[in-house]
């Protein structure tokens, strides 16, 4: 009988056969390998730029189908999660792999709880910064310092100390944010209440002033839960690509949360949230939306918070943001915003040039209104991004770490440059024509 899961190629270049077996609907680059042309040849390799058709890794954590626009965690459906769970109950599944039981959930709870507070020197780290730094600038670099608070981190083989160093991250993210934004105004640093949730916490941080004691609305404490719930993770997207990469050297959780966070930080990533809100600043009012949208399709820039690697179809975390936003404006009123929205998503879903790209709105496209509506300013809405993502984040590291078919990551490359050649003295050379207009 014939073995149907293989691959049968013929190299005309030589006339060889080659079999290559075909498991969950990939080949191994490295079975290309053997494809040679002359016997010294290095063998056969795959042209991929921007990975758009490569699977870097096996990963248990996280299931997305684009066209059928389904996410889920651990097999769990985003919605699902988003109705029923804490944030703290989605990082313990996305870390663990199953939902936490009452006694689990309560210990986590009190681990996470227990590392919240910065060390003061990290205090005035982060007091050094100008008053007008870019919050993502002062949390990338500030991830990265804590490396230096807990050098044991790089221990990266031991369970224990992973888990420690997990818990201390995603405790510590939202205190350093709160103190980027506080910071900006000159506001005194609030320390962390354990007697509050996660968000209340951080919501405690974030907009303390003169009461003993803070309480955050149950309503807009919930949303941003579900949004962190719903930011939490998403499989191999360019960060967690990233946070795998540094990993794969051994380099602590610490240095490759903070390069992971500065991958977050482009525009085309976990920075459209801000370029959106400037995008709906700049269109100003509903009537001119399709002037707009005439522009992005003319060349004049791209519809922020559209479009998506992974996603051919509404992405279903836009979905569940929309619904919070009902719930956080029943509280903040109304955020005119969200009309200037609608309205660019209902022209872009029925334009040819959207629907034959597929693109639909994103996380990032109504994310940004419910959280001015909720008091944060645009330049932190990244690092509101970042909070919850440390949870992936390091889930997919731990998971890179464990995985024995895992290396140093090092891709190869088809070099287009110069054949040798050999330094000409400084007195011969003439224009290089670089620099020239
Ligand atoms: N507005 C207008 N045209 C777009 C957009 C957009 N937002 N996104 C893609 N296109 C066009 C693109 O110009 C190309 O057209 P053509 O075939 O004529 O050259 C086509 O659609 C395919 O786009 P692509 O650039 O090949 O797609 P990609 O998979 O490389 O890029 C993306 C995905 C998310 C980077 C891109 O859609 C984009 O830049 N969107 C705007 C930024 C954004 O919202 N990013 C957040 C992504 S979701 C959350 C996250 O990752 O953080």
């Amino acid at each position: 009988m014939v073995d149907q899961n293989r691959l049968s190629i013929t190299d005309q270049r030589t006339g060889a056969q080659y079999e290559v077996p075909i498991v969950d609907g990939t080949i191994r680059a490295m079975d290309l390998r053997k494809i040679k042309a002359t016997p010294d040849d290095f063998g056969l390799m795959t042209y991929d730029p921007a990975f758009l058709n490569t699977s870097s890794c096996r990963s248990a954590i996280t299931y997305i189908d684009g066209d059928a626009g389904i996410l889920r965690y651990r097999g769990y459906p985003i919605e699902e999660l988003a109705e029923k769970c804490s944030f703290l109950e989605v990082s313990w599944l996305l870390l663990n792999g199953e939902l936490p039981n009452p006694n689990e959930l309560s210990e986590w709870t009190g681990l996470i709880k227990r590392h919240t507070m910065l060390h003061e020197t990290t205090k005035k780290f982060l007091e050094g910064y100008r008053y007008d730094a870019h919050p993502m600038g002062m949390l990338i670099s500030t991830i990265a310092a804590l490396s230096t608070v807990y050098p044991e981190a790089k221990n990266v083989f031991d369970a224990d100390n992973r888990k420690l160093q997990i818990a201390r991250l995603i405790a510590k993210m939202p205190t350093i944010c709160a103190y980027c934004y506080r910071h900006h105004f000159g506001l005194p640093y609030v320390y962390p209440d354990n007697d509050l949730n996660f968000t209340e916490n951080f919501m405690n941080m974030m907009w303390k002033m003169f009461e003993p004691k803070y309480l955050a609305n149950p309503i807009l404490s919930r949303a941003l839960d579900i949004l962190f719930i719903l930011h939490a993770d998403h499989e191999q997207n360019c960060s967690t690509n990233t946070m795998r990469c540094v990993g794969s050297a051994q380099g602590d959780p610490y240095v490759g949360c903070s390069a992971a966070a500065a991958a977050l930080y482009g525009p085309l990533h976990g920075g459209a949230n801000e370029e959106v809100l400037k995008m709906l600043d700049q269109i100003g009012s509903k009537d001119r939306v399709a002037g707009f949208i005439h522009q992005v399709k003319e060349g004049g820039g791209k519809l922020m918070g559209f479009g998506h690697r992974v996603y051919k179809n509404y992405d279903p975390r836009a979905r569940i943001i929309k619904w919070a936003a009902e719930q956080v404006f029943t509280v903040t009123g109304y955020n005119k915003k969200i009309e200037i929205a609608l309205e660019l998503e209902r022209i872009a879903l029925e334009d040819d040039y959207f629907v034959k790209r597929k693109l639909y709105p994103n996380v990032d496209f109504y994310s940004g209104i419910i959280y001015e509506a909720m008091g944060f300013r645009p330049d932190l809405f990244t690092v509101l991004f970042a909070i919850p993502r440390v949870v992936g984040w390091l889930a997919q590291w731990q998971e890179m770490l464990l995985d024995p078919e895992q290396k140093i990551a090092r891709p190869r490359q088809i070099y287009t440059g110069h054949g040798e050649r050999h330094v000409v003295p400084m007195a011969d050379r003439h224009v290089s024509g670089i620099g020239d207009d």
